[in-house]
């Protein structure tokens, strides 16, 4: 290019062109390593990226890198320090997403909602401790989610709403107490669930009434109370599934009662219970009480599994509030009894073999509140009439007026 008509210039200026042109190389040079960072910092530092797939596994992060490019599919940030997930939003096309080994403890409402095209997402050994209502939202594709060995101890009803896609589960190695019938709703393409190792005791029938593709359940190592619930849970499971074990290898027992202790889940029968529906101990009483006194009602049942109880008035589910209040042992209080309290009570008492309910009529007595009012204020009126009859009379008796008008107004006003 211009080199040949530069050597063909004077001796003289060949040395001063020379290092100009030395300068411009290396102003060159500078410039495209310069420039050669900004073209490969979609690659985070220390990771290793091939294409659309990116490894930052072990890289000691304690924070997810910034200007990962939106296009990526794969993302492994496994065995790092990240405590907070808030990047992520711009991920949109990344299909699976391994966050396992790092310091989460918290998953936020949407925390993955614009990641909708993610299919595994993976977060074992974290440090969470609930998964709240929403956590999940968005995550339509989701087929795999690992949220084994953390310290998962509450989950709020729809944490795992619409997820319509998941096959795979994994909640083991948590402290999971307590399972609700709404808990997996609406999972209908679940195939495997991971419940084991966790605190689980008891198991409402009904829990898993919604995974109508479900062929594995893990339930060993949790605390279970065998009882007339769990039988019936385990019938509904040898019923719903004739073809397939969904219990499996994995052997779940009894840990409670102590006599029962360590017999298999698949092996109890309806002898190893005295499963009864609901009978009355203490049948609430009719009552009459007066307005602004307290109104106790008492219904004791027994039955096995323990009879679920509702209250209701005149056929009318009653509404709980301050001033009425079901307690503990089902007594409901109705304090600073109304006029409109009066009417017929209803116990109901009812659990998976049957229902019985009780009723008793509650009376008012006393005067409506705003009734009251204008009475008080009739009455207020005649004593008020009577005395100035009195003073009336008196002043006419003893200003000497005839007996018969003494005697007409004596009747008539006293
Ligand atoms: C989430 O996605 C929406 C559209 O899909 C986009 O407008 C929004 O900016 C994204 N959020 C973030 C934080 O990138
Ligand atoms: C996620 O990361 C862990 C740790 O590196 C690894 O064992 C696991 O195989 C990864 N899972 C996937 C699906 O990449
Ligand atoms: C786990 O979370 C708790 C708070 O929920 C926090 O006190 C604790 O330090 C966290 N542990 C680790 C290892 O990050
Ligand atoms: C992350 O958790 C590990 C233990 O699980 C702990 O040793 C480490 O200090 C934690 N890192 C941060 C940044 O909290
Ligand atoms: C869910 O994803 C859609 C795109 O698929 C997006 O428009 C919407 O904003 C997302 N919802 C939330 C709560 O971010
Ligand atoms: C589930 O999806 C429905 C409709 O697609 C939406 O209205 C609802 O908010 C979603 N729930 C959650 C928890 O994302
Ligand atoms: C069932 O009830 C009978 C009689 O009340 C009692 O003898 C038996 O021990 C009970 N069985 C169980 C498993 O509680
Ligand atoms: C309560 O009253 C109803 C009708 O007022 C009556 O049929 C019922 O026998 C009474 N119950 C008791 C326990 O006295
Ligand atoms: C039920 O509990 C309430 C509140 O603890 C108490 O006031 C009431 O006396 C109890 N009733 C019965 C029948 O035990």
């Amino acid at each position: 290019m211009t080199l040949p008509m530069h050597q063909d210039a004077a001796a003289a200026a060949a040395a001063v062109l020379r290092r100009t042109r030395m300068i411009l190389l290396l102003l060159l040079l500078m410039f495209s390593l310069s420039s050669f960072p900004s073209v490969t910092a979609e690659c985070p530092e220390k990771c290793l990226c091939i294409e659309e797939i990116f490894f930052c596994h072990k890289k000691g992060l304690d924070r997810i890198p910034d200007r990962i490019p939106p296009a990526i599919k794969v993302l492994d940030l496994s065995y790092n320090e990240i405590m907070d997930i808030e990047s992520l939003a711009h991920l949109t096309e990344l299909e699976t997403l391994n966050l396992s080994n790092n310091n989460i403890s918290e998953l936020k409402h949407g925390a993955f909602a614009n990641l909708s095209k993610l299919q595994s997402l993976m977060l074992s050994n974290n440090n969470i401790s609930e998964l709240k209502h929403g956590g999940f939202a968005n995550l339509s594709e989701l087929q795999i989610l690992y949220l084994d060995n953390n310290k998962i101890e509450n989950i709020e009803t729809g944490a795992f709403n619409n997820l319509t896609s998941l096959k795979v589960l994994h909640l083991d190695y948590n402290n999971i107490h307590k399972l609700d019938l709404e808990m997996f709703k609406g999972l209908r393409k679940l195939d495997k669930l991971f419940l084991d190792h966790n605190m689980i005791r008891h198991i409402p029938p009904g829990t898993i009434d919604s995974l109508t593709s479900l062929s594995l359940l893990w339930l060993d190592h949790n605390p279970l109370t065998c009882d007339c619930n769990i039988l019936l849970f385990v019938n509904v499971l040898k019923k719903s599934y004739p073809q397939r074990d969904v219990l499996w290898d994995n052997d779940p027992s009894c840990h409670f009662p102590v006599e029962m202790k360590e017999k298999s889940l698949k092996e109890i029968t309806k002898n190893d219970f005295n499963c009864t529906s609901p009978d009355v101990i203490v049948v609430p009483e009719n009552k009459t009480v007066s307005v602004g006194e307290q109104l106790q009602l008492s219904c004791k049942v027994v039955g096995d599994p323990e009879p679920y109880i509702t209250w209701a008035k005149d056929d009318i589910d009653l509404e709980l509030g301050k001033r009425v209040q079901v307690f503990q042992n089902n007594t409901l209080i109705i304090s600073k009894v109304e006029k409109t309290d009066g009417g017929k009570y209803k116990c109901v008492a009812s659990n998976y073999l049957g229902r019985k309910s009780f009723e008793a009529m509650v009376n008012v007595n006393g005067l409506a509140k705003n009734g009251s009012k204008t009475m008080f204020r009739i009455i207020r009126l005649i004593i008020g009439f009577s005395c100035l009859f009195i003073i009336l009379a008196n002043y006419l008796i003893y200003n000497g007026i005839s007996n018969i008008v003494k005697n007409v107004l004596l009747l008539l006003f006293l």
